[in-house]
C-alpha cells in the first residue's frame, strides 16, 4: 500500500489545502471516478506539472447515472488507485462516501440548460446535471487553482467550461489530451467490461473517427455527408449498436451543416453491452 493520504471528510480535506496554501502551494485537483488507468495518472502529471499540492478526488457520483446505468457495477477500485496516484505524484485522495457528499435534505443542483441537451444528453438524461453539481461541490471543497479533465468526455469538459465562466468559479480549467492504447482505443474505466473480441473490434471507433476527421481535412465540407460515412462505417462493427456519431461546432456543441468553423466528430456505441464515447476535432478548416 502507497503512504499518499486518504482524506474520507470534507474537514479533513479542507484542513489537508488550507496547510498546503498556507505554505504557498498552489493547489491542482483531479476529480475522478476512481477505477484509474494511465489516461487518469496523466492528467495527475498535468496537474502536476502546473501545481504544487495535486488533490486527486475518487468517488463514483451517483447523481450523474440514470436508473438503468452501471453505477453499483462501476469498478471500485481503492487499493490500485492509491497506487496509481502517488506513483503520478498525486499529494492527497479525497475519497469521500455519498453521505458525506450528499446530505439526505440537500435540495440545490447545477442546471446545465441546453448544453447537456446534445449528445450524450437525450440517452442520458440528467447525467450533466449530476456531474456540474459534483464538480463544484468539489471546488467548493477543494478550491484548487487549477482544475483537470480530460479530453476524451468532450461534452463534460465543455460544459464545466461554461459552468466556471458563468458561475465565476475562480479555477483555471486545463483540458489533457486522450490517453489512448497502442491499437488507438481511448482509455476509459468501462474498457474493462469489454470480452476480449468486443476489444479486438472497439479500436474500429477511433480509426473510423480519423478517416472522417481525414476526409475533412482533405476539403469534404458536407456535414450530412461525413455525418453518413462516419455512421455507415460505424455501424459496420459486428455486435454494436449506434447511440450518436455527429460532427458539431466545437465550443456550443450545436449541430452544423458545414464544416466552416472548428467542429467536433463526437461518439457513443455500444460494443456488446458497453458503451464507449470517443470524439477528434477538426481545428481548422483550411483544405490540406
Ligand atoms: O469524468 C469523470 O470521471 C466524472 O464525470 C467526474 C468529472 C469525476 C465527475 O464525477
Amino acid at each position: 500500500m502507497s503512504a499518499i493520504p486518504v482524506a474520507n471528510s470534507i474537514l479533513a480535506v479542507r484542513k489537508a489545502v488550507a496547510a498546503a496554501r498556507t505554505s504557498g502551494l498552489r493547489i491542482g485537483c483531479v476529480p475522478t471516478m476512481g477505477a484509474l488507468h494511465e489516461g487518469h495518472a496523466s492528467l495527475i502529471r498535468s496537474a502536476k506539472a502546473v501545481s504544487d499540492f495535486v488533490v486527486t478526488t475518487i468517488f463514483v457520483n451517483p447523481t450523474q447515472f440514470g436508473p438503468n446505468e452501471d453505477f453499483t457495477k462501476y469498478p471500485r477500485t481503492l487499493e490500485a488507485d492509491c497506487e496509481t496516484c502517488a506513483a503520478a505524484g498525486a499529494d492527497l485522495i479525497f475519497a469521500p462516501t455519498a453521505e458525506e457528499m450528499y446530505p439526505p435534505n440537500a435540495f440545490a443542483f447545477v442546471d446545465v440548460g441546453t448544453l447537456g441537451e446534445h449528445l450524450c444528453g437525450p440517452s442520458r438524461p440528467g447525467h450533466f446535471r449530476g456531474v456540474c453539481t459534483i464538480v463544484m461541490k468539489l471546488f467548493q471543497i477543494v478550491q484548487p487553482d487549477v482544475a483537470v479533465f480530460g479530453a476524451k468526455d468532450a461534452q463534460q469538459a465543455r460544459i464545466i467550461r461554461r459552468m466556471i465562466l458563468d458561475l465565476n468559479v475562480p479555477v483555471q480549467l486545463m483540458i489533457a489530451p486522450t490517453i489512448r492504447e497502442r491499437d488507438g482505443l481511448a482509455m476509459s474505466s468501462r474498457n474493462r467490461y469489454l470480452t476480449p473480441i468486443e476489444r479486438s473490434r472497439a479500436p474500429e471507433i477511433y480509426r473510423v473517427l480519423c478517416e472522417v476527421r481525414d476526409r475533412a481535412l482533405h476539403g469534404e465540407r458536407d456535414v450530412a455527408r461525413l455525418e453518413s460515412a462516419l455512421r455507415g462505417m460505424l455501424e459496420t462493427i459486428p455486435e454494436s449498436r449506434l447511440d450518436y456519431a455527429a460532427i458539431v461546432d466545437d465550443e456550443t456543441m450545436t449541430p452544423i451543416t458545414q464544416i466552416d468553423r472548428p467542429a467536433l466528430i463526437a461518439v457513443a456505441i455500444y460494443v456488446g453491452k458497453t458503451r464507449l464515447i470517443d470524439n477528434v476535432t477538426i481545428p481548422q478548416t483550411t483544405t490540406i
